[in-house]
């Protein structure tokens, strides 16, 4: 089976999932989302996206769109970054097309935020939105680890 790997990322923790992926998914081929690669000869997409202020980054949601049919024809995992547990599951069905809901395995990656890294505005709606207001990181590995068997 011939697995792609494709992430968006701000600040890196999307990104370190991917490469955790890829680095167990022996064979597989990893890409940043702006490469635009040609999906058809993938059996398996593997897509890494993140949460921010309320919905999945628009890079993501934009190929989810675009790539609709594709996608509904092949496996397809999609692992995401969020910081706020509570709205997960709701973010996401909200910012996703209903059939690719429910045709995606959908897996919650964790998150990280270094505050120093964002600008005056960000540290605002991130104290704002969820509260918080230290350097944090949630890394969940076993839940990436249901994408390498379906
Ligand atoms: C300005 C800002 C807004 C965010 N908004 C949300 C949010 O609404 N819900 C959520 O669960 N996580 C939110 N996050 C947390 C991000 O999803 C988390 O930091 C993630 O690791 C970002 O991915 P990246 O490091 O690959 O860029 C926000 C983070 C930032 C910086």
């Amino acid at each position: 089976m011939k697995t792609l790997i494709l992430y968006d990322t701000k600040y890196g923790f999307t990104e370190k999932c991917a490469r955790y992926l890829h680095e167990k998914l022996q064979g597989s081929t990893i890409h940043k989302l702006s490469d635009n690669v040609d999906i058809t000869e993938y059996d398996k997409i593997l897509l890494g996206t993140y949460i921010y202020v309320g919905e999945i980054n628009e890079n993501a949601s934009n190929f989810l769109i675009q790539q609709k049919n594709k996608l509904l024809s092949k496996k397809l995992g999609i692992f995401c970054a969020g910081l706020n547990k509570n709205e997960f599951s709701n973010a996401l069905q909200e910012s996703i097309d209903p059939e690719i809901f429910y045709h995606a395995k959908i897996v919650h990656a964790g998150g990280k935020v270094t505050l120093e890294n964002l600008t005056f505005f960000e540290r605002r709606k991130i104290k704002k939105r969820i509260n918080v207001s230290e350097d944090i990181e949630e890394f969940y590995p076993k839940n990436l680890d249901e994408l390498l068997v379906f």
